[in-house]
């Protein structure tokens, strides 16, 4: 089975808005329902599991009635690693093996395309974790004052990493059990997590189209692209 797991459950500080991002109207939908859009609509995804704020889980229950493969409505948690890791024990009940694949998305990624959840799901069948990465076409900088230059790095070993992020059940379930015990609770990335198990994660190609909207900017220039 290869189950999305879709996270609407965050508080979108840098959109400055009046609600969270994902509830932001666009042409008529939610934000984050382009997600579940994308997932319902992919023919190798089974299932998909949405961890949103606990005030707002009947509101996309409602919104969520038409797509047949959306199997609960969750409650995510404080940061991103406690949403994920309220979605895995959700999951726990649909999976049919440890070897079951977990495709945890971003709801702020609104433009994930088929080519990139296929990919993610073949590469997770062969290898047990995957990221989704773009190469940098920035050069990036690191900054320990925020005001000059400490390093300037070298780009062609730079990557951005977008979602989805693929995982068999059995490790990404470990993983976070392991971050728990080791009182880790906010880790923004779950390849990091997967890593400090020791566990190789590997890339599946994404695109610049598979941005997050993360600021007002972001929300423009998506709406921008849909017309
Ligand atoms: N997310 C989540 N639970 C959290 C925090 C984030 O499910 N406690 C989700 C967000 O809804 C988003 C994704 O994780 O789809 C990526 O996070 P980000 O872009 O950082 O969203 P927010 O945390 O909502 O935004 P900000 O960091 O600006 O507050
Ligand atoms: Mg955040």
């Amino acid at each position: 089975m290869n189950i999305a797991l879709v996270l609407a459950a965050g508080s979108g500080t840098r959109m400055n808005a009046n609600q969270p991002k994902q509830f932001i109207v666009v042409n008529g939908k939610p934000l984050f329902i382009y997600s579940v859009e994308k997932f319902q609509n992919n023919q190798n995804v089974d299932a998909i599991v949405i961890a949103t704020n606990k005030e707002n889980i009947t509101k996309v229950e409602e919104l969520v009635k038409g797509y047949n493969k959306v199997k609960s409505v969750i409650a995510g948690g404080k940061t991103r690693q406690q949403s994920v890791y309220n979605g895995i024990q959700e999951i726990a009940k649909l999976i049919t093996s440890e070897k079951d694949l977990i495709l945890i998305h971003d709801s702020a990624r609104p433009l994930v395309s088929d080519a990139i959840i296929d990919e993610n799901i073949a590469l997770g069948k062969r290898y047990g974790a995957v990221d989704t990465v773009v190469q940098a076409s920035d050069t990036i900088i690191n900054s320990k004052n925020k005001e000059t230059i400490n390093e300037t790095l070298n780009r062609s070993e730079l990557y951005q990493a977008q979602t989805p992020q693929t995982f068999e059940y059995g490790i990404i379930r470990k993983a976070h059990k392991r971050a728990l015990l080791d009182n880790i609770p906010n880790v923004t990335d779950d390849c990091k997590l997967v890593m400090n198990f020791g566990v190789e994660v590997h890339f599946a190609k994404g695109d610049k189209f598979n941005f997050k909207v993360t600021t007002p900017e972001d929300l423009e220039l998506f709406k921008a692209l849909l017309k």
